[in-house]
């Protein structure tokens, strides 16, 4: 998932100014009246968007499954993605996990204003653009805003989502389950596995997994585990900072989990011990934290294996073996 792939053929996607339809024959908003017959995402900003002139639309690098751009116009600037080739539940999953941790007015994320089907076929996504620092954030900072998310966004629903989302490109189920162990061995580890069962024919993995599973209870003896809300597929290539050095995190896979479940892509993510000393100071540490860190990096090992090939197999193998091991089962 740390591949960037570069942006492909511009002069189709950002069709340029002079392509845009000619000036027609009210002098006033000539640009919104034309837009708004051929393009959704034109249509918004020049009417909810508040804009009555969009003076620039330029390419934006950094995803790397969707196109991204930026919208400069008289109202400020619009982040706008778009798909040509799948509808809008992608990108409807991505605006309601923006907007609950939006919500939580904790970390800083972009704000979802739009999703929608573009004209023949794809959809798309407006959010609020924000302008990137250029430095990483700081770690102490971060750690405590993520905590004061994770503690703000509660569910009254137990643990899940309202909508089913997607952890790169493959679904994650969301149904709500009262039962955190059940819930993330059925929906986390055990969807993984049947996919690597489907897809390569590794029943290996599979029922060893599935033993993993069917014992790994222990692992959660004497903790309350309460449902918070998580990003869900947080690391290095997700978060970043604004122009005044705030946390921002980005590309969201959110649902309501443990919170501990956050780091299972922190193998990925470069977080140190200022993050997780300030992290703890809001969210204390609970007893067992580390013999359950890498159940909960087997979930995105898994992933990588399934979404990447066999290259990530023996990581998340080795982590089963171990608790297999562990819990003598
Ligand atoms: C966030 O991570 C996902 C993969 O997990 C990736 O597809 C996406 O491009 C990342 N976002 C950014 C801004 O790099
Ligand atoms: C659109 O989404 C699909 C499915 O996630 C992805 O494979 C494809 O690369 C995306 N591309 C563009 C340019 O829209
Ligand atoms: C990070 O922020 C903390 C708390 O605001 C501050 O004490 C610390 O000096 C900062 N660290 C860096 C490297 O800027």
């Amino acid at each position: 998932m740390v591949a960037h792939v570069g942006l492909i053929s511009l002069s189709v996607a950002f069709p340029s100014m002079h392509c845009l339809p000619r000036l027609g024959f009210t002098k006033r908003r000539p640009f919104a009246m034309a837009a708004l017959s051929d393009d959704p995402v034109q249509e918004w900003i020049l009417t909810e968007g508040k804009a009555t002139q969009i003076t620039r639309i330029s390419p934006v690098g950094g995803g790397c499954i969707n196109l991204a751009s930026r919208y400069d116009t008289d109202a400020g600037s619009f982040f706008v993605k778009t798909n040509r080739s799948i509808g809008p539940s992608m990108f409807e999953a991505e605006a309601i996990g923006l907007d609950a941790m939006y919500k939580t007015g904790t970390i800083r994320v972009p704000k979802p204003y739009k999703v929608g089907p573009l004209r023949n076929s794809g959809s798309y996504i407006i959010m609020e653009f924000i302008e990137f620092g250029a430095s990483r954030s700081n770690q102490s900072v971060l750690g405590k805003k993520l905590a004061e998310m994770h503690k703000a966004g509660k569910s009254e629903k137990g643990f899940g989502f309202p909508v089913d989302n997607t952890v790169g490109s493959t679904p994650q189920i969301n149904t709500w389950s009262s039962d955190w162990i059940q819930f993330y061995g059925e929906h986390r580890l055990g969807f993984q596995l049947k996919l690597a069962r489907d897809q390569y024919g590794d029943s290996t993995i599979y029922q060893k997994g599935h033993r993993l599973i069917k014992n790994m209870a222990p692992l959660f003896e004497d903790i309350v585990i309460e449902p918070c809300l998580l990003h869900g597929d947080l690391w290095s290539g997700n978060i970043t900072s604004d122009k005044d050095g705030e946390p921002v995190i980005l590309d969201p896979a959110c649902y309501y989990g443990h919170s501990e479940a956050e780091f299972g892509m922190s193998w990925c993510a470069g977080f140190g011990g200022s993050f997780y000393n300030a992290y703890f100071e809001v969210m204390p540490k609970q007893p067992g934290f580390e013999k359950r860190r890498d159940i909960y990096l087997l979930y995105h090992y898994l992933n990588h294996y399934n979404l990447f090939g066999s290259g990530y197999r023996s990581s998340a193998m080795s982590i089963i073996d171990d608790y297999l091991r562990m819990l003598n089962v």
